[in-house]
């Protein structure tokens, strides 16, 4: 038996509509695009505009009392735009899936047909399932997402667990956009202070604990040779002593010395290791994990090669300095190879990038880094540009704000696993108030993990990124008002509903007859059901998860208005399995949205 899904009812050639918007929906047409290709056909047979012109002027809503899709006149440039959009208000209203035109002033508000909404959008859900709101490429562009990127013995900071959230939700919208996606982290593990970490190392450290507690480990070893380190300034005798040790190390490491490179390779590989198994609780894979230690020496010689043939550097008391105020005068200058020939966190930065080109071919490439660096990014890339690299124009830099107070119990957060660990255990004893349920839960360790992971994310992605946040434990594991909880407990209350309605299989849902099926309430939660896809687009256009954030708590409420008067128990099958079959795609759109943030949408809790 085959399933004949009412959607994409009207098609129109592209060749007919050469368009910006129509290169870019490739692969499933949602009920949406369908709306706009009608209205725009619809407008175009009256008034002879251009189609591509209707399509581009075309609006998603903010309130879905402003219709499904909101058209400014002034957009396409007619004359009189309140008198026209009174004319074709009564003009366009039965045309292909319109339901319902309105003019507001001069603003067209167009809604679509109830039951082509319904129809073509709920059953579509159903079958799609995790695929509902992507979109296929023909020609997969490959992106490469650089984010998290931690120093090694150094303080795993809110900058970093920012970007290690907004990296992966970024790295999970490019794919669901069609691309190819190669997730790098970067690591902070090259530099002088690796030449203090093995002095401490010799002195403090400890092979079994080392092996345990790599990073932490490592830190408590860097911290302490750090303060000895201060004392022996103190007393004047900075010449030799650690310092001199150290520096003699890491020149060794510079100069590829095999006991040193041994050293240094354990200390990595171990954190590495422990990084991977952290990042796990995020539900984040790398795919690479490179770092400034991996750039080789050609690319950056090369990089060295370019200034001076480009006419970039100057040397100024025997090191290079590239004047960057000839082009912006914020930008300032900056140091590209120290008097001792030594290399700099932005001179790796333009070997890593002149690598990665090579080696990966992306399209793209997005650095996921705090706002602190907005001038380092700022000067990076134009010395990409001055270089000439016609792909320096493929890089963006996403940035973030700030977040105060994040602390645990035990003082300063300094390690990812620490964070973690504490909004599991708050998460557990929130779970624990409610003895019953948490009875019927299976693993409330995991569970709790869940939540706690799903609180810290959605906190942080709540507003826009640029913004900064207070970290606050108890409003963010609340489970009430927009937080992660709630999104779980809205998740987790649909999976229940299914669960007891279990009679009723899918195939059944899919094939339900919506005919009877109006209550207001429901056919809003459709509604928003619809916008899913163009959410999607929307966040990629500005790579804003909170785009996604807010349309997710815009379902929660409906869904939790609905679940309240409009029940599935006790009914007949024929009001029983359409309802349900509503609470299923509402339940899929809240999965699809929720994993692509992040997080792992837990069935009980
Ligand atoms: N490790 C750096 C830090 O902690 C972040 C690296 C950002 N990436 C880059 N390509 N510079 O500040």
């Amino acid at each position: 038996r085959k399933l004949e899904i009412n959607i994409g009812r009207k098609r129109y050639s592209s060749k007919t509509l050469n368009t910006k918007y129509t290169d870019q929906p490739e692969g499933p047409i949602y009920p949406l695009d369908v709306l706009r290709l009608d209205i725009s056909k619809a407008l175009h047979d009256i008034s002879g505009i251009d189609h591509s012109l209707i399509l581009n002027a075309l609006e998603s809503t903010n309130s879905m009392d402003r219709g499904d899709l909101l058209l400014p006149l002034p957009k396409i440039k007619v004359a009189d735009p309140v008198a026209v959009a009174n004319r074709w208000a009564i003009e366009l209203s039965t045309h292909g899936c319109i339901g319902k035109v309105c003019a507001k002033g001069p603003f067209l508000q167009f809604f679509l047909d109830q039951r082509y909404l319904i129809q073509s959008t709920v059953p579509n859900i159903l079958l799609q399932k995790g695929k509902y709101g992507q979109k296929k490429s023909r020609h997969q562009k490959k992106v490469v997402v650089e984010f998290s990127s931690p120093n090694i013995a150094k303080p795993f900071h809110a900058g970093h667990l920012r970007s290690t959230i907004i990296g992966g939700f970024l790295s999970n919208l490019y794919e669901a956009m069609g691309w190819s996606v190669t997730r790098m982290n970067y690591l902070g593990d090259w530099g002088r202070q690796f030449g203090l970490l093995a002095v401490g190392f010799k002195r403090y450290g400890d092979e079994k604990t080392l092996q345990k507690q790599p990073i932490q480990h490592l830190f408590d070893v860097y911290v302490k040779i750090n303060m000895d380190l201060a004392k022996e300034e103190i007393n004047g005798n900075s010449k030799c002593g650690i310092s001199g040790e150290a520096r003699s190390f890491f020149k060794n490491l510079e100069n590829g010395d095999e006991n040193a490179i041994k050293i240094w390779n354990r200390f990595r590989s171990l954190s590495i290791h422990h990084y991977i198994q952290t990042y796990s609780r995020l539900n984040i894979n790398f795919d690479i994990f490179s770092g400034e230690s991996q750039v080789s020496k050609e690319s950056m010689n090369e990089a060295l090669d370019i200034f001076r043939k480009n006419n970039l550097v100057k040397e100024i008391d025997g090191a290079l300095v590239i004047d960057l105020t000839q082009w912006s005068k914020r930008l300032g200058r900056v140091v590209v190879q120290k008097s001792d020939g030594t290399t700099l966190y932005l001179t790796r930065d333009v070997g890593a990038a002149i690598e990665r080109k090579k080696n990966l071919h992306f399209d793209k490439m997005v650095y996921v880094i705090s706002s602190q660096q907005d001038l380092y990014m700022s000067q990076f890339f134009m010395i990409l540009k001055k270089m000439n690299f016609e792909w320096a124009k493929d890089l963006q830099h996403i940035n973030f704000g700030m977040v105060q107070g994040m602390s645990t119990r035990k003082g300063n957060v300094v390690f990812l696993d620490t964070i973690l660990d504490e909004a599991r255990d708050k998460a557990l004893q929130i779970m624990e108030n409610n003895k019953m349920k948490i009875s019927q839960v299976d693993n409330p360790q995991r569970v709790a993990d869940l939540i706690g992971v799903s609180a810290i994310i959605i906190q942080d992605m709540k507003s826009k990124r640029i913004n900064n946040y207070e970290f606050n434990w108890n409003r963010m594991l609340s489970f009430e008002g927009d937080t992660g909880p709630y999104l779980q407990y809205t998740h987790s209350r649909l999976r229940s509903l299914e669960r007891t309605s279990s009679d009723f299989t899918t195939d059944m849902l899919i094939r339900a007859d919506f005919s009877n099926l109006n209550e207001p309430q429901l056919v809003e939660l459709v509604r928003l059901l619809a916008q899913y896809p163009d959410v999607l687009r929307r966040a990629f256009e500005t790579q804003e998860p909170a785009t996604i954030v807010t349309y997710l708590f815009k379902v929660c409420h409906q869904v939790s208005s609905c679940y309240k008067k409009i029940w599935v128990s006790g009914k007949p099958a024929d009001i029983a399995i359409p309802r349900l079959a509503v609470y299923s795609a509402s339940r899929q759109v809240l999965h699809n949205a929720m994993s692509l943030l992040g997080l792992v949408p837990v069935d009980r809790m």
